[in-house]
């Protein structure tokens, strides 16, 4: 079983990624959050920090690109080959209204002729490892299923999918229903599967169901015990002392990256966002959460998430 880590936008940039793979075991492979599709004549890739090969400690990256029109991914494409990147995915799985309105994201995939016009071009157009990461649908899982049917054949790396519908944002379950239609539409298409995988449990249940499927994306599960691929690897939870110890040890190098990269107001803010789920590790209560959010300046909210982080066990 292969775990790799998920594309989350604004939260698994490569600082993340590099702390993530220096303090935690068990992730293979990581999809980064997804850049642009442009033309040639627009296309500076050099100005992507995020996928220099020089900022990435894990020595297996795949970029992510958002868009629609063929062309401009043969282009980028290429860029990103020049680069060295020889793998590149595609997210046709995002259901933000924004990038849904301009029918790109989740807002492409009731447009199957779009779907396979991109992968066709591609496919044939470059000799790169061009893999889709999606849902079920947009509105309705037969838009999933059609777009699988028309990809079969073609030469594709993987097929991510998140069995949910973007309209659905991230409500209710994943359906496993839907995405067993979907594995009998992909032809031999090797799919990865990603959602809502959080602890040994969640992973034994998804492992009984599809047994098939030998590569798990792991998101907001690795957000709340960044040592998740490494238990659910070894088949076993660390010890509560462990998982401390190793967490602040990663918490200080995640901060003094970011401070040194990105200066006090943006760590604040990337922190922030990561506090929500640091969170749940830490069994913060609503309110405690709320009080730590609510700080405005670095060294006060600093000081009150190192001492969080560096509390004795209770
Ligand atoms: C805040 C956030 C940002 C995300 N950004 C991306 C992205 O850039 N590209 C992508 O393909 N999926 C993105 N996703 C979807 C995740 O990669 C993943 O498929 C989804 O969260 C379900 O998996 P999980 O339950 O393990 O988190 C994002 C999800 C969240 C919550």
């Amino acid at each position: 079983m292969e775990f790799w880590l998920a594309p989350l936008h604004g939260i698994t940039n490569h600082h993340f990624r590099n702390c993530v793979n220096r303090h935690a075991g068990g992730i293979s492979v990581a999809v980064t959050p997804f850049l642009p599709v442009q033309e040639a004549a627009k296309l500076n890739v050099r100005k992507w920090t995020d996928i220099q090969p020089e900022n990435n400690e894990v020595s297996r990256i795949i970029p992510q690109l958002m868009g629609n029109e063929p062309a401009h991914f043969v282009d980028t494409v290429r860029a990103l080959q020049s680069l060295g990147y020889q793998r590149v995915n595609w997210n046709i799985g995002c259901p933000a209204a924004q990038v849904v309105r301009k029918q790109r994201g989740c807002g492409v995939m009731p447009f199957p002729d779009r779907v396979e016009a991109v992968v066709q071009r591609v496919t044939a157009e470059t000799d790169c490892l061009f893999s889709v990461k999606m849902r079920l649908g947009l509105r309705n899982p037969r838009e999933g299923v059609e777009i699988l049917r028309r990809l079969q054949d073609y030469p594709l790396d993987f097929i991510v999918i998140h069995p949910r519908l973007g309209v659905q944002q991230y409500e209710g379950s994943p359906d496993w229903d839907g995405l067993a239609k979907c594995c009998d539409s992909a032809g031999k298409q090797r799919i990865v599967y990603s959602g809502d995988i959080v602890d040994l449990s969640s992973f034994q249940r998804w492992r009984e169901a599809f047994p098939q499927i030998g590569t798990c994306m792991l998101g907001r599960g690795l957000l709340r015990n960044i040592f998740l691929a490494e238990e659910l690897c070894a088949g076993t939870e660390l010890s509560r002392e462990q998982r401390r110890m190793r967490f602040s040890k990663f918490y200080a190098d995640y901060v003094q990256t970011m401070l040194a990269q990105r200066g006090p107001h943006a760590s604040l803010s990337a922190l922030k966002e990561l506090w929500h789920y640091f969170a749940s590790f830490f069994q913060l209560s609503e309110s405690q959460l709320l009080h730590l959010l609510r700080q405005t300046d670095w060294e006060s909210f600093h000081q009150e998430a190192t001492a969080i982080v560096s509390a004795p066990l209770d």
